[in-house]
């Protein structure tokens, strides 16, 4: 503990300054509200406009970059026309392979080896459709936009394959990732198989699928004082920061990256090429440079989620235990950079067999590279292996939750290491008492509501849990108030608001009385916000903070007109936390109605009930679980992404072309938890970002056997499937 200024996060912007809000108004209680529950304090700002976003913040003399996308699939520059262009209105620069800056992309990070595509501009070879050729920039947007149409890009082309054949010869054993292994395997698949009562073995598929936030990628960025000032739509200052000081060979701390508001990132908001473009264009200019994306430039220059093949097998013995498990995966990645959907994953947590097997196989196609997309792994994971479970629960004729407490496992199947925690049958202990699950009649096909057929149908889902090192500060001020510095990012989940209820918390205060900063690199180091471990990570040293606080302030005293400051790491303490299995766990209820006419699946209802460690805020933690549920519906019924063969480019990149659950089709979604309070975190936190979509889809595709008596494997599952 030490006494320090307040160092007051200055900004020359007209914006406040990096994640400063005012201090929030406590709510009453909500109706099943476990907790103190408190509406986001940034709430005000966001809904009067106020809020600034990266490409809101404004900037004296700023200009904008338009970036361009390559119209082939695979082959070479031969020119770029940029004569006329620089002679458009407003242009100022365009930068190209030709003239652009050495970028350094030969460093590894956290996350790897960067993806080239960060290498903006080095090269004159096109890996796939959409790669970054040129940045316009011009004194409006209107005029960058105009110009970058204009530009006239010249290739050479050469043949390339686009299409996620499972049946390929090319596939390859991915090496070892931070997730573990391609393959796991123990036990005798043959014989377990042979020797079973029932067996299950079938194939699942998904589709290419894309997260979209609601804001694009979106950057503005200066040079100021020797200084790069980046005012980035991203999940963690802090990685883009430092990333950025790699690719730009540059002093770490001569980078500051903010990012105040964001509107939504599910994976994809790291680093990106509008950073680049807009350094590159900041550098060439003198400006201040903006590079927002466009919606159909988001679906092929930040990532998505790969399509999948799944062969499930399993067997069991006549009450239903397993003897064998084997999750094959097949994914896609692009020829530049490596990206595993680790589907195979969630067989790693969920059930046990004495022959359990599993493994990851990538296919190198001339396509943009795959990233995180919420529930990387386990999201179409969980529709193969839950769809399995389901099917064999049929064929063996035991209720599925039955089949699903029959199997849980006393150790991490793979890992042998115990579980902290796993309140799985909790979960659907609950849900079925909620959902109604003890009347249900396991006959497919017999109820009837008019030309509706119904149906219902449960899955299992697991995400794991876990924390990131993470520094914080909290200060008394003279004035009474308390302010919290962490680096933490909120990209819509509520992060600002948590974090003052557990400084509240902690240090025994009203939450009206704290204020939070967040989001600003020169903050120090913390944990970003996806892998469902920021309000974790974050909240463990904020409390570690709070609470040295509390016990410098019980000695009493007065404060200082710089207030009293205590600083937390929480390094070490997550250094020595033991060896486990850490997951959060939920169960998912859907209730469908199948039009036998057109053959459209309506979901009447969904539930879902989480063992998702404390929860701190269950205002904005319902509305992110829910939210992962009705991706869940999104991703069963709607979304699919698809690849033209001949361009070798996505037909409908828009929000046209790309269905996704839109108001009309959700219907009430309850989410629910259990007492689950993780002992080894100083709150109890698990964390609640991605598991709501984990086996949403599979509990709507059991619903729909349900209803008519049809296995769909294939998603999404479209009226075209279901006649
Ligand atoms: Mo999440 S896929 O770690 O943003």
């Amino acid at each position: 503990t030490e006494t320090a200024g307040t160092a007051t996060a200055t900004t020359t912007t007209a914006a406040t300054a990096a994640g400063t809000s005012a201090p929030p108004r406590p709510l009453t209680a909500v109706p099943g509200g476990t907790r103190s529950p408190l509406t986001r304090v940034e709430g005000p700002e966001k809904v009067t406009g106020a809020a600034r976003y990266a490409a809101e913040v404004p900037f004296e003399n700023v200009a904008h970059g338009w970036l361009v996308g390559s119209t082939i699939a695979r082959g070479r520059i031969t020119a770029i026309e940029s004569d006329a262009v620089r002679a458009m209105p407003g242009v100022v620069a365009v930068i190209h392979h030709g003239n652009a800056p050495a970028i350094n992309t030969d460093y590894q990070s956290i996350m790897g080896t960067p993806d080239p595509i960060l290498g903006l501009f080095q090269q004159d070879t096109v890996p796939h459709v959409g790669w970054p050729v040129a940045l316009v920039v011009a004194d409006t947007s209107e005029q960058a936009r105009e110009a970058a149409e204009a530009l006239v890009v010249r290739y050479e082309e050469e043949p390339h394959d686009v299409v996620f054949s499972a049946d390929s010869p090319d596939f390859y054993t991915p090496p070892p990732n931070m997730l573990g292994p391609a393959d796991t395997a123990k036990g005798d698949l043959d014989a377990e198989l042979a020797a079973s009562d029932v067996v299950v073995d079938e194939v699942y598929t998904t589709p290419e699928e894309h997260h979209s936030p609601m804001e694009p990628h979106a950057t503005t960025a200066r040079w100021d004082g020797g200084r790069l000032d980046v005012i980035d739509s991203n999940q963690s200052t802090m990685f883009v920061a430092g990333e950025l000081a790699n690719l730009f060979q540059v002093e770490p701390a001569s980078v500051r990256v903010r990012a105040e508001h964001v509107g939504g990132g599910f994976g994809s908001k790291m680093v990106k090429p509008n950073q680049i473009a807009a350094i590159m264009g900041a550098s060439a200019t003198g400006r201040p440079v903006r590079v927002s994306l466009t919606r159909r430039q988001m679906f092929t220059m930040v990532g998505y989620r790969s399509p999948t093949s799944q062969r499930v097998r399993l067997g069991a013995d006549a009450e239903g235990r397993l003897r064998a498990l084997d999750h094959q995966a097949k994914a896609q990645t692009s020829r530049v950079a490596e990206f595993l959907e680790p589907c195979a994953s969630t067989s790693r947590v969920l059930y046990d067999a004495p022959a359990h097997h599993t493994s990851h196989r990538l296919l190198r196609l001339d396509v943009p590279t795959p990233t995180f997309m919420r529930a990387p792994g386990e999201a179409p994971g969980a529709f193969a292996l839950e769809s399995a479970m389901d099917e064999l629960a049929v064929r063996g004729g035991i209720d599925p939750i039955a089949l699903r407490a029959r199997n849980e496992p006393d150790a991490g199947p793979v890992s042998g290491l115990p579980f902290a925690g796993r309140n799985l049958t909790a979960c659907f202990e609950d849900g079925a008492r909620r959902f109604g699950w003890a009347d249900r009649d396991p006959r497919p096909g017999v109820r009837r509501d008019g030309r509706w057929l119904l149906g219902t149908g449960t899955a299992a889902a697991t995400f794991h849990a876990g924390a990131g090192p993470s520094t914080a500060s909290v200060t008394a001020e003279a004035d009474g108030t308390y302010t919290v510095r962490i680096n933490a990012t909120d990209i819509g989940t509520g992060a600002r608001t948590a974090m003052v209820l557990v400084a509240a918390e902690t240090l025994g205060v009203d939450p009206g009385l704290c204020r939070v900063h967040i989001a600003d690199s020169d903050l120090g180091p913390a944990m970003f916000a996806g892998g469902s471990m920021g309000t974790r990570s974050w909240a463990w040293a904020v409390s570690r903070a709070a609470g040295d606080l509390r016990d410098v302030l019980a000695e009493g005293g007065d404060i200082p007109a710089e207030g009293v400051t205590a600083r937390s790491d929480t390094t070490e303490a997550l250094g020595s936390l033991a060896e486990k299995e850490r997951h959060s766990f939920g169960a998912q209820f859907a209730e469908v109605a199948v039009d036998t006419a057109t053959g459209e699946v309506r979901v009447r209802r969904m539930l879902g009930v989480f063992a998702a460690g404390r929860i701190v805020n269950p205002l904005t933690a319902r509305s992110q679980l829910v939210g992962g549920m009705i991706w869940g519906l999104s991703m069963a019924l709607h979304e699919e992404a698809v690849r033209d063969r001949a361009s070798g480019a996505q037909v409908g990149a828009d929000f046209a072309g790309y269905h996704f659950s839109a108001n009309a089709d959700v219907p009430v979604v309850e989410a629910h938890w259990v007492e689950d309070h993780d002992p080894e975190d100083p709150i109890g936190i698990k964390g609640v970002g991605e598991i709501g979509i984990v086996g949403a889809a599979a509990a709507i595709a059991n619903a729909v056997w349900h209803a008519t008596g049809v296995r769909h494997r294939h998603l999404p599952i479209r009226p075209d499937r279901v006649l």
